[in-house]
This record gives structure tokens, C-alpha cells and sequence, in this order.
């Protein structure tokens, strides 16, 4: 296949909000980022991806853009912005920011002039129908959110779609002039210099036309969307023509927020001539999706390796995901993928080694090289994330109880990954020196990077020792190109593969709080990453202490 600069790349993804605060109003900020940036270089990511930070009435924290060609005050200034790209790119680092043009905000100029304007020039901008003659609404969708997609618009008879928040108003991709302003602002944006973006829940804009309603499955009366999005011809047309004209001929990096875990689609989204070049491998997070988060099932180490192995398989080798454990939508990884109480340092470890050998671009999300864990959630009053507060209700719709709706929100709550990084061990964890939009984690005392910097056993550098060994000369080739071999697939908790190209390299975790015995396929040359002090070979097989992890050259 042929190379490119990204295929090597290690990135990290900056929750701007929960990052670092320069200005003591306990929002984080593109200061707070530039400030932390030598933090960064000296962890070895070269790829940053910024959630957004863009003007918004942060219904959805910054999802909700309100104008695509700025930076929210809370955040910063366009100044901040281009300073933050520039000191990255001295530091080695790219930037990549977040297209998010399934919607915008309500408060956005265009949605604005709509509400004022009968005639306005941006109707066509949006999705925005009559009731039907029975006064009934246009459709039984159910949002991702939860609740009707639709809204009034303002005190007329019409409605306007929205999949997501009822602050987000769905754009309408099949209206030329709209995706003409979405090909300025891309260019705009690659204009001042960042690499590219990671493209938020783009598979949205293809919707099933004509708009009708889909099997009822819920208490509530609504369906989901999934049912109408199986029906439609799906995005690719305008994804074509994005890429054609907007993201190829300026090299930039698309990285898309894509749920496609059917092995036959894989090459339509990253192959050759796929609309982006890479997309998330989200199968171990859809993992177990049911009817909500009450009924969610709890992932086991053998249901993550066939995820994982089932995507690499997919990928072959013409393919690139983008592999991660969390990011500001999941709770975190640690916890997600631990059993309950067995979320120890070495388990810790383990995860991030098994996941960051893959083929793929690993991204590491804020606070996960520190081991970082879900928040402590109390009650429903702690919830600042408004898919919780849908997620919550439709728990409760289906019968449960707020204690059993809280169990849900507590496990997957978004908020998990959103509290503030946590810097060192002074009050707010070093954070703001104000009150945080959203309480720290109680135990930053412990969990903190000051205290991870100078212990080389902790979780910080045993990153470090994984970015360095994919930037190592002697397997970056291997690590990045080679092909993904699952080994001793069938024996139980034990999570295992061969990365091999030039070299050959064993990856294995003992994904199980008790020892296990391995068998190895070879005699090895030298163990090149360890989780404990030693690696117990005897003969040709290899005796994995609780949660071991290792990765060995064979
Ligand atoms: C993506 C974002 C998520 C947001 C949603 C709507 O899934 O990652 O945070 O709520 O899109 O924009």
C-alpha cells in the first residue's frame, strides 16, 4: 500500500473543556493546551485531535457549533488557536480538529435567520417539514438522545429535524449550497494550517427519503434511527464529493466517527478509495447495545478479542482504523474493559499494551495515559452530559427503577471521561484555579501526572515505553504495516497476537486476575516490553503472572 506520513502517526485527543484552565473560570482553554504542550511532546504523541472549540452555546459541550469559522471566548481566540497549531507543529505534532456538519446549533446565524425570516435563504438549510394533516408529528423517530427528532420551529406550525439535541438542527446534505459553505470552511480551516480532522457522526446525513415512519421499538412509541438509516442509499455520494474536492487535493487527514462494524462495508469507508482514511474501530464499545444502558452487557476479555481480531481481519491489509479504549463519548476504558474490581495498575497496563500494538492509528484519549477512572456520580443532579439525562429517561420509561437507571448512568455516563484532567496532587488537581465546570475526580491525589512523571513503573511511562517502541526504527515497520496474526485464539483469557513483517513480534495479556500458562511459538529473541519485572520462560512456554503483558520480539 502506499505510505503515508499518517499511517505511523500516535495521537491524543484534547477535551478542551476538561484539559487545563489558564484563566480560572474552571473551563479549560487553548492556553491551558499551549501550556501543556511540552507535556505532550515529551509523551511522544505526534497527532492532536481537538473536540471542538468552536463559538456554541455548549448544549452538547461544543458539539453545537454557532459559528464554524471561530473559537469560543471561553476557550480562547482565533490568535490562541493559530499559536496552539504552530507550537504544536515546532514541537512535532500535527493538529486535527472536529467536523461536526450533520448539524449545527440552533443558535447559529443560518438557524437564527430561519426563525426570523419566512423567506430566509437558509430554509433549504435545514430539515424543516409540516405536521402531518392529523396533527400527528412527520415521523416516530426516536433521537440519539432520546425523545421525538423533531421540534417546533419557534411558535410556527413547522418542525425541524434533529437527531441529536434539540439544539442541534439537522443540516440538509442534499442541498448544493449548503455543502459548498461546508467545503469553504474545511478549506478555510486546512488554510491555517492544521492536518486535517476527525469527522463527527457523519454517517447521519444520510437519511432515507421519503421521510416515514419505522417499526415502533420502545415504550416510548418511537423507533430508532438505526431503522431508518438501514433504509436510506447512506452518505457515500456526498463523501465522495467532499473527499474529491475538499479533503484530497489538500492531503488532509479525515479521520471519521463511523459505527460500521460489518466486515463487508470496511473497504467502502477506508479502503483505497474510501471516503476518509481511516475510521474508529468502535466494535468493542457497541459491544453488547441493547434497548439502553440499563440492559447494556458487560464485555468479557473473549468478547473483546473477537471484536478486535473480527476488525483487524476486516481491515487486511489495505485498511487503517483508528484504535482507541475511550474517548469523550464512553466511559473510560479501564474501567469499561476491566471485570469490576479487577482494575489494578498491571490490568491498567495490560489494556493499553494489547490495544496500542494493533494495526491502526492508536489515539489515546486526555487522562488515559494517567489511568484515569469513571467519575463518581451521585445522583442525576451531578449529570452535566445531556445524553445521560436521555439515556437516564429512557431507563426509566421502560419500567426501572432510579437506583437501576442510576447503575446505567453511572457505567456509561459520558461525564465518566469529561471530569478534568488531573495534573497533580494541589487542589483541583491542578486544573483551574477556580470551581470546575465539572467536579475532579476524588482520587487525583493518587491518579495525577506530577506524581506519574517521575515514577518510571507508572502508567504515564509505560506509555511512554509503548510510543517509543512504535517509533522505535527496528519495528516501527512491523508495528505499523505488518499484518495482525491472532495467536492461541481459543485459550480462554489469555489475548494474544503476532504482529509480523520484517520482524516478528508476539503480543500477549493474561486478561485474568490468576496466572496462566502460554505456549510460545518460538524461542524469543528478546522481551521488548514487560507490565512486571520478569518474564517466567521455562522451555518454550511462558508462565503470565495476573494480568502480565508483554510483547516480545520472536
Ligand atoms: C459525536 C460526538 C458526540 C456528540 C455527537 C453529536 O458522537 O463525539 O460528543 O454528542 O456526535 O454531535
Amino acid at each position: 500500500m502506499e505510505r503515508q506520513w499518517w499511517h505511523g502517526a500516535i495521537a491524543y485527543q484534547i477535551y478542551p473543556k476538561s484539559f487545563m484552565d489558564s484563566g480560572g473560570d474552571g473551563i479549560g482553554d487553548l492556553r491551558g493546551i499551549i501550556g501543556k504542550l511540552d507535556y505532550l511532546r515529551d509523551l511522544g504523541v505526534n497527532l492532536l485531535w481537538l473536540s471542538p472549540a468552536y463559538p456554541s452555546p455548549l448544549a452538547d459541550e461544543g458539539y453545537d457549533i454557532s459559528d464554524y469559522y471561530g473559537v469560543d471566548p471561553r476557550f480562547g481566540t482565533l490568535a490562541d488557536m493559530d499559536e496552539l497549531i504552530a507550537e504544536s507543529g515546532k514541537r512535532g505534532m500535527k493538529v486535527i480538529l472536529d467536523l461536526v456538519v450533520n448539524h449545527c446549533s440552533d443558535e447559529h446565524e443560518w438557524f437564527q435567520d430561519v426563525l426570523r425570516n419566512p423567506d430566509s435563504p437558509y430554509r433549504d438549510y435545514f430539515y424543516i417539514v409540516d405536521k402531518r394533516p392529523d396533527g400527528k408529528l412527520p415521523t416516530n423517530w426516536r433521537s440519539h438522545f432520546g425523545g421525538s427528532v423533531w421540534e417546533p420551529l419557534g411558535d410556527t406550525d413547522k418542525l425541524y429535524l434533529h437527531v441529536f439535541h434539540k439544539k442541534q438542527p439537522d443540516l440538509n446534505w442534499q442541498n448544493p449550497t449548503m455543502r459548498e459553505e461546508v467545503r469553504k470552511n474545511i478549506e478555510w480551516w486546512l488554510d491555517r494550517g492544521i492536518a486535517g480532522f476527525r469527522i463527527d457522526a457523519i454517517a447521519n446525513i444520510g437519511k432515507a427519503f421519503p421521510f416515514r415512519d419505522y417499526p415502533v421499538d420502545g415504550p416510548d412509541g418511537l423507533s430508532g434511527l438505526d431503522n431508518m438509516f438501514d433504509s436510506s442509499d447512506g452518505p457515500g455520494a456526498y463523501l465522495t464529493e467532499l473527499r474529491d474536492k475538499a479533503f484530497k487535493p489538500r492531503g488532509a487527514l479525515t479521520v471519521g466517527e463511523v459505527f460500521v462494524t460489518d466486515p463487508e462495508h470496511i473497504d467502502e469507508w477506508i479502503g483505497p478509495d474510501g471516503y476518509f482514511n481511516s475510521i474508529f474501530d468502535f466494535s468493542g464499545t457497541l459491544f453488547g447495545n441493547n434497548t439502553g444502558w440499563h440492559d447494556k452487557k458487560k464485555i468479557t476479555a473473549e468478547d473483546y478479542k473477537d471484536c478486535v481480531f473480527g476488525m483487524q481481519e476486516a481491515a487486511g491489509e489495505n485498511c487503517f482504523f483508528s484504535n482507541i479504549i475511550e474517548n469523550h463519548d464512553e466511559s473510560r476504558g479501564v474501567n469499561y474493559y476491566l471485570p469490576d474490581g479487577e482494575i489494578t495498575d498491571a490490568g491498567k497496563k495490560m489494556l493499553a499494551g494489547l490495544y496500542f500494538m494493533l494495526r491502526g492509528i492508536p489515539f489515546i484519549y486526555q487522562g488515559q495515559e494517567l489511568g484515569m477512572e469513571n467519575a463518581v456520580i451521585g445522583s442525576m443532579d451531578d449529570v452535566k452530559d445531556c445524553a445521560s439525562i436521555g439515556a437516564y429517561k429512557i431507563s426509566r420509561d421502560a419500567g426501572l427503577s432510579d437506583e437501576e437507571a442510576m447503575a446505567g448512568v453511572r457505567r456509561f455516563s459520558r461525564d465518566n471521561a469529561r471530569t478534568p484532567m488531573q495534573w497533580d496532587d494541589t487542589p483541583n488537581a491542578g486544573f483551574t484555579t477556580g470551581e470546575p465546570w465539572l467536579p475532579v475526580n476524588p482520587n487525583y491525589k493518587k491518579i495525577n501526572a506530577a506524581a506519574q512523571i517521575a515514577d518510571e513503573d507508572s502508567m504515564l511511562s509505560f506509555y511512554k515505553r509503548l510510543i517509543s517502541l512504535r517509533k522505535n526504527a527496528e519495528y516501527a515497520d512491523t508495528l505499523v504495516y505488518g499484518k495482525t496474526e491472532p495467536y492461541l485464539r481459543e485459550q480462554k483469557n489469555l489475548f494474544a497476537y503476532k504482529r509480523t513483517g520484517d520482524k516478528t513480534l508476539l503480543i500477549a495479556g493474561n486478561f485474568q486476575n490468576k496466572p496462566q500458562d502460554m505456549r510460545l511459538p518460538s524461542a524469543p529473541k528478546r522481551v521488548l516490553i514487560n507490565n512486571y519485572d520478569e518474564a517466567a520462560i521455562t522451555g518454550d512456554t511462558m508462565r503470565l503472572s495476573p494480568y502480565q503483558f508483554v510483547v516480545i520480539e520472536a
